[in-house]
């Protein structure tokens, strides 16, 4: 079985701004048809990363690669190909979004201008602006643009759409449909790469992620396999905490710390019903025990040494 090359690959990818290493030694791995999200704290580098790869910044150093071509040197052939939402796209206030994609269209010099009022239509009707359509630019609410960012992005099929965190200020209502409409667009087989400050908007909407912090990537993989990374904690109430604390380490159970009213820690790869017959072989009065799970949000903070903000 050939495997697709992925639709993103670097390798030792850097950027310096000034003294600042914005970006340090990045090995991104996009599979073709995932629905990636690339997700960090406020200035851990996602839009320097995103900027790099599509060619409008350029990296000090190492190498990248969209849909199996080296970029920036293959830009002219793979470009067309990708679909990109990157910090609001310079549009005319004083046009229409009709107006406005029109123009963007006609720069595309692989578009048939014969075409280009069905492609605008189809992209306005695909975001849901068709009832905006003739509104001016100016007039548009946040969400409003943001989508016609998206519909630029749309005017030609794409193998691949990178967005820039496309829900960055819409209001729950805007947030819901775009992040609907992207997951439209990934259950179609688009591979999306989607940037975001938002952990719980990542893990609705995307099946692989990776991880930014300070510049570096942390973590990278399928969703469900970072999942592992919600290793299980037990909480035992009782009132013999010494004796309870000898039966554990006893099982191989270390570093249980005081609770209120009891130990807590890592299961540490213990069954939680030995530990409980061994609790209760041993004498030891237990009063409750619980297995809890850390969000995914609790192992994230780990990683990247920050909290996400999770609302929206
Ligand atoms: N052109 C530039 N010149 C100097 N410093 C820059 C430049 N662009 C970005 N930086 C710095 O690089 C760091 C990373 O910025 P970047 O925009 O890539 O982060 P981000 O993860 O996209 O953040 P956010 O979540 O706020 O969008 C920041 O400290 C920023 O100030
Ligand atoms: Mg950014």
């Amino acid at each position: 079985m050939s495997s697709a090359p992925p639709a993103i690959a670097s390798d030792g990818l850097g950027k310096r701004f000034g003294r600042q290493q914005v970006v340090a030694d990045l090995a991104l791995d996009v599979p073709k048809g995932a629905c990636y999200g690339f997700i960090g704290p406020n200035g851990s580098g996602k839009t320097t990363t995103i900027r790099m790869l599509l060619g409008l910044v350029r990296p000090d150093g190492g190498s990248c690669s969209l849909l199996g071509e080296p970029m920036p040197s293959a830009a002219a052939s793979v470009l067309p190909r990708v679909g990109a939402l990157v910090e609001g796209p310079a549009f005319h206030p004083y046009l229409s979004g009709t107006a406005n994609l029109l123009r963007v269209d006609a720069a595309d010099p692989t578009s048939d201008p014969a075409t280009a009022r069905s492609r605008v239509g189809s992209a306005l009707e695909r975001v849901g602006l068709s009832a905006a359509a003739g509104k001016r630019y100016r007039a548009y609410s946040l969400g409003m643009r943001q989508r016609l960012g998206i519909a630029a992005a749309l005017l030609q099929p794409r193998d691949l759409l990178v967005l820039d965190e496309p829900t960055n200020g819409l209001d729950p209502q805007g947030t819901r449909e775009v992040r609907h409409l992207v997951a439209g667009l990934a259950a179609e087989g688009t591979t999306v790469f989607v940037s975001s400050h938002l952990l719980a908007e990542v893990e609705q909407l995307c099946d692989h992620i990776g991880v930014m912090r300070e510049g570096r990537l942390v973590a990278q993989g399928p969703l469900a396999e970072l999942e592992g990374l919600r290793a299980q904690r037990f909480r035992l109430q009782t009132a013999d905490v010494a004796a309870a604390r000898g039966v554990l380490s006893g099982l191989g159970v270390q570093d249980a710390s005081e609770a209120t009213d009891g130990l807590a820690g890592s299961l540490s790869g213990v069954e939680p019903e030995r530990i409980v017959r061994a609790l209760v072989e041993a004498g030891v009065a237990v009063r409750g025990f619980a297995v809890v799970r850390p969000t995914l949000e609790e192992a994230f903070v780990e990683l990247t040494g920050e909290g996400f903000d999770v609302s929206g």
